[in-house]
């Protein structure tokens, strides 16, 4: 069964289209990344699914349930349940600053009538899981480094044992150590069966991990595939700009003349 369905969703800022029949499935436990540059619509994808921007066509259906026509309250309830969470670049957005490390990860399960003791015992048990120590619980998000705090927020997204985790650009704004160890932990979660959704303009930093690969274009998906036939061929121009241009994918640096041949295409097709 899938956990997400996408179907053919259009999204409107006002008069401009940010998405355009755009279809997507996520099957339990499978890890998709959704890639594209900057303004391609991937944030626009993430929200809507999220209950945040609301589509002005098509259907999207989460966990079974379709949400499209959802209500301020109807989502509200649903991400209560904790069947849907997220991660987002900067961890600071889905930090409160003025709640401790522990707070922060068992407010959830508080939100979810799980007993304080009872979450704090379930928090202890996710630390490992993404590497953390137990002394930073006490600490505020301040006091930790960019890289712990984007773990925290994966941590607190794991917590509720979601269905579907969807993370925006999750390691866009790490270091490149930070960058690997996240990258590392994520490609664990592969055993929690949970289904994630891996957003990125870096088709490197998820092709390793992702299961399938979508390709946004200017608010279409313009390319699906495993990210194996993605890499090694992609079939439209776009992706193939994305992969030549994607150095850790290939053993020779990539081609910076046919690169900016492939985006001159492009700009005239
Ligand atoms: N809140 C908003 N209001 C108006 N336009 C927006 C808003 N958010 C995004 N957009 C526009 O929608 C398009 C897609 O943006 P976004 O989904 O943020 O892309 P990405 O995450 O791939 O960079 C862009 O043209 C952007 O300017
Ligand atoms: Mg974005």
């Amino acid at each position: 069964m899938n956990v997400l369905e996408v179907s053919d969703v259009d999204v409107h800022y006002g008069r401009n289209r940010a998405l355009h029949g755009v279809n997507l499935t996520v099957a339990r436990g499978e890890i998709v990344g959704v890639i594209g540059e900057t303004g391609s619509g991937k944030s626009t994808l993430a929200r809507t699914v999220l209950g945040l921007a609301r589509p002005s066509a098509g259907r999207i259906v989460l966990d079974g349930e379709d949400v499209t026509a959802y209500r301020a309250r109807q989502w509200r309830a649903l991400r209560r349940r904790g069947v849907v969470q997220y991660v987002f670049q900067d961890p600071l957005r889905s930090l409160d600053p003025e709640l401790s490390i522990a707070d922060s990860l068992i407010e959830p399960l508080l939100i979810r009538g799980v007993p304080r003791a009872e979450a704090l015992d379930r928090v202890a048990e996710y630390l490992p899981r993404v590497r953390l120590d137990a002394d930073l619980l006490p600490r505020l998000p301040g006091e930790l480094s960019g890289g712990q705090r984007q773990r925290v927020a994966v941590a607190r997204a794991l917590v509720t044992e979601p269905e579907l985790v969807l993370l925006d650009e999750p390691v866009s704004a790490l270091d490149s150590a930070n960058r690997v160890q996240v990258l590392h932990i994520l490609q664990d979660l592969r055993d929690t069966g949970v289904a994630l959704v891996f957003i990125s303009h870096d088709l490197g930093s998820v092709a390793g991990i992702a299961d399938r690969v979508a390709v946004l274009s200017q608010g279409e998906l313009v390319e699906t595939g495993t990210a194996r036939e993605v890499v090694a061929t992609p079939k439209h121009p776009y992706t193939r700009l994305l992969v030549s241009s994607a150095p850790t994918l290939h053993a020779a640096p990539a081609d910076r003349a046919r690169r900016e041949e492939l985006r001159a295409t492009l700009l005239n097709s």
